[in-house]
């Protein structure tokens, strides 16, 4: 089992419904991009969404966060986000977990010594420092000096950016809540604070959305960690979608959807707690392990119709 915190799971408790959802299979992760996964769903089907899609220059196999101006990223991402808010009930809510970027590369080069200030002489580190040697991803600095923003080792804030562009497209910005973690990954030495948290932001097409008033929904989450297993994507804890579903009072039988599905931690959470679910995976292996970890009817990938 590849989450450690399954015995929380009610598997046998679970009526797994052979519905569909426009022209998806229900309970299942089907195999495709999301952006035409969710154009093939009906209007304000979904009851909630919970996500993490994948962040700006990180490792990955195509897909969202291989472009190399952040700002066709946030771009993209908008995109999929207000085709997801097309689907969402009035009713529900739209829960967003994203991290920043710096504008720095993943995997420093030999001449970004121009840039370093470490080593003996502030010149940068040995060239055969796993600082420049190990691969982390393909991502590089995107600079462009007429554009004040990218401006090396700048934070991008791209959180900010997708929240804004969701605000000028019409949804509600219904609040944030900060995820610390209780591991977060090492920064090494840098004149920058370490990162230990994450946003997760709250989006809704309605002001008469649901929301849990009792006990009330706090802004600051110290979530229960556990080691990711699956050595090349970055899943999220369990306990992260299991907290949004239960902080937005759903009624029985709802559906909740993750766009960006990965290894099913949201299919999961869903289940545990009596819901339907439906997601999207572009990664063929990760979709196949999205399905065969959560009681999905086995039928995913399958388009239907
Ligand atoms: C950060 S991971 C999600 C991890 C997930 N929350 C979990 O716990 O396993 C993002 C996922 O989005 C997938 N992805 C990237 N672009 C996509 C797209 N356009 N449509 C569907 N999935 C996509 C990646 O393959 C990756 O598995």
């Amino acid at each position: 089992m590849l989450c450690p915190t399954a015995e929380v799971y009610k598997l046998e408790d679970l009526d797994t419904k052979n519905e569909t959802l426009g022209s998806w299979q229900l309970n299942a992760t089907h195999n495709v991009d999301c952006l035409t996964g969710l154009r093939a769903m009906p209007d304000e089907c979904i009851d909630m969404f919970v996500t993490s899609p994948p962040y700006w220059g990180q490792r990955g196999n195509g897909g969202l966060g291989q472009e190399p101006d952040p700002r066709d990223y946030v771009k993209n991402l908008v995109e999929i986000l207000n085709e997801a808010m097309r689907c969402l009930k009035p009713s529900g809510l739209f829960w967003l977990n994203v991290g920043d970027a710096y504008n720095t590369p993943i995997n420093w080069r030999e001449e970004d010594y121009v840039h370093s200030s470490l080593g003996a002489e502030g010149k940068g580190l040995d060239k055969n420092n796993s600082a420049y040697t190990k691969v982390r991803g393909r991502r590089k600095a995107f600079i462009d000096k007429k554009v004040g923003f990218l401006q090396y080792g700048n934070l991008l804030a791209l959180p900010y950016r997708i929240v804004t562009a969701m605000g000028d497209a019409g949804w509600l910005f219904r609040g944030e809540v900060v995820w610390v973690k209780s591991r977060p990954l090492p920064e090494g030495i840098c004149r920058r604070p370490h990162r230990r948290h994450e946003g997760i932001y709250i989006f809704a097409k309605s002001e008469r959305h649901a929301f849990r008033v009792k006990p009330p929904v706090g802004s600051v989450w110290e979530l229960k960690q556990t080691p990711n297993k699956l050595p090349h994507c970055s899943t999220f804890p369990f306990d992260l979608p299991l907290q949004c579903i239960e902080a937005s009072a759903l009624e029985p039988d709802a559906v909740i959807c993750d766009p960006f599905m990965g290894s099913g931690t949201t299919a999961r959470a869903a289940q545990s707690l009596g819901f339907n679910f439906i997601g999207f995976e572009l990664d063929a292996a990760m979709c196949n392990i999205a399905n065969s970890e959560s009681s999905g009817n086995g039928q995913a990938s399958l388009k239907l119709g």
